[in-house]
């Protein structure tokens, strides 16, 4: 295949390394993702090796030049994305101190507590827009400091996952300031680190990289790195966004009042703000989306599909996950007052509880396996809802359209109790490649073949389908909700002891 320009979006994310090229029709002309794995070597850590991100992008890369069959020189230009909030540390040459720390860690309890105290809650979420969680970046630095002393005296460059693919790429060092947003070190309104933030918590603000926006170029690729992946030296390389507001992009969810979620593993409801809104409490996440002058509301379930594929490899485990949706399809909505509780791997929105734990609430010996299925699919729609509504009242005004998107929502019957549970419409559309095709567009604004990321998406993205709510199921989801929202904070004492209990053994 030989005409035209190509657009190359590289997305390293915790369980892959993928290479994503598409052409100036928005249409995908290759993919290859090289798998990787995550290492956890003490209870709640969660690490992996930035030299194995970028071996495994090297060969992905390798890979789509080859398939495709696209000459290096009709790629003009990188796009960046991945797994946000790792803290990558190298030391002055560049070398890898010490493998990642990714954004499921848990082990920064006590340095989330010592922030809040240091900098005041009010004020942290005055300048960062968040609160301090044990997944963001800036409790990561203080754990090294205090625990690994040697590395933390040879540290000088700290950069999120996919920064370190572009310092691999183009020996230059920069970040992205939707990635940015995600450190707890940066100031919202401003765009950029914040001096106040770093100099209270006693990081160097020199460790910090310059950052750009979303399709802006930060660097060329080197010489060195055109050899390795067989890209032509010299190509430029624009910031990306971390994977979150890449996914974004990559659905069109790039104007306020369009509203994303996404039924992954995890659950994330996104939606664009045209200003630094902030929940006031810091119950959602508020960072700088990968479009310019644009911001983002989020919040995150840990357990949404992730519920669903532990219940069907655990309780389950030969019977497709089509089968169990069509006997959930049987049940009356509400499963006849049973109630799924899907904190399986604690929770980030809107309770930001690590030993937060799943529970089925309301069992009878009529309930079947079907009504069990049909719990699981509810509860997770309305933990979402938890999300969904925070966010409807954060002062966003008029949600005008909500996205649907993720493997969850290859189930009809899923999609329809979300549309029924949110009580909206819910739209899907025709891009499936998540990430990296938003970075790809990014990197394709970034070449100038789009004048705006929003006429990217505005080009190639369309509205492939619509779920919309029956008002009936509607009313009576309405009824159960209360139910389930009056759950946390009737069992949080009870995960805590139990927490306790289960940590004797
Ligand atoms: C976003 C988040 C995850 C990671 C890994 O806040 O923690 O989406 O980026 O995908």
């Amino acid at each position: 295949m030989t005409g035209g320009r190509y657009f190359l979006g590289l997305d390293v994310s915790t369980t892959g390394a993928k290479a994503l090229l598409i052409d100036e029709q928005g249409q995908v002309v290759g993919s290859a993702t090289s798998p990787l794995t995550l290492s956890m070597p003490h209870p709640l850590w969660s690490e992996q090796n930035p030299r194995d991100w970028w071996a495994g992008m090297v060969l992905s890369i390798q890979q789509v030049l080859g398939a495709s069959g696209v000459p290096a020189q009709s790629i003009v230009a990188v796009g960046l994305t991945g797994q946000m909030h790792g803290l990558v540390m190298l030391e002055e040459n560049g070398e890898v101190l010490r493998p990642a720390i990714l954004w499921n860690d848990q082990r920064t309890g006590a340095q989330c507590d010592e922030i809040r105290t240091r900098l005041g809650k009010d004020r942290l979420i005055r300048i960062t827009g968040n609160d301090a969680l044990t997944g963001f970046t800036a409790p990561k630095i203080l754990w090294v400091q205090q625990n690994e002393p040697d590395i933390y005296a040879r540290a000088r460059h700290v950069l999120l996952p996919k920064d370190y693919i572009r310092y691999r790429l183009t020996g230059q060092y920069g970040m992205d300031r939707a990635g940015g947003s995600g450190t707890l070190l940066f100031d919202l309104k401003t765009r950029t680190w914040s001096a106040e933030v770093l100099k209270e918590l006693g990081i160097p603000i020199e460790w910090m990289p310059p950052t750009f926006e979303g399709p802006a170029i930060t660097s060329r690729v080197s010489a060195e790195a055109a050899a390795a992946t067989g890209l032509a030296a010299g190509t430029p390389v624009v910031a990306g966004g971390g994977d979150q507001a890449a996914g974004a992009v990559g659905v069109g969810a790039v104007e306020p009042g369009v509203v994303s979620v996404v039924l992954g593993t995890s659950g994330v409801v996104f939606a664009t703000t045209s200003g630094p809104l902030v929940e006031p409490e810091g119950r959602l996440h508020a960072f700088c989306h990968a479009v310019p002058d644009r911001w983002h509301f989020m919040g995150v379930m840990l357990s949404a599909a992730g519920s669903f594929q532990w219940y069907r490899d655990t309780l389950a485990p030969d019977v497709s996950f089509d089968t169990l949706t069509t006997e959930a399809e049987t049940v009356p909505p509400g499963s006849e007052g049973l109630l799924f509780l899907p904190y399986l791997t604690g929770e980030r929105t809107p309770y930001p509880d690590p030993l937060a734990r799943g529970a089925w609430i309301g069992l009878t010996a009529r309930h079947t396996r079907a009504h069990l299925t049909r719990s699981v699919l509810e509860g997770v729609a309305f933990g979402l809802k938890d999300s969904f509504t925070l966010i409807q009242e954060a002062g966003l005004g008029d949600i005008r359209r909500v996205h649907v998107s993720g493997g969850g929502a290859k189930s009809a019957l899923w999609k329809q109790i979300l549309a029924d549970v949110f009580n909206v419409e819910l739209v899907t559309v025709n891009t499936t490649e998540g990430a990296a095709y938003g970075a790809a567009l990014l990197a394709g604004v970034g070449a100038g073949c789009w004048t705006s990321v929003e006429a990217a998406c505005a080009e190639t993205i369309q509205v492939t389908g619509r779920v919309a709510p029956d008002a009936r199921r509607a009313a009576l989801y309405a009824e159960y909700y209360p139910q389930y929202r009056a759950l946390y904070p009737a069992l949080t004492g009870t995960f805590t002891n139990l927490a306790a209990l289960a940590a004797k053994i």
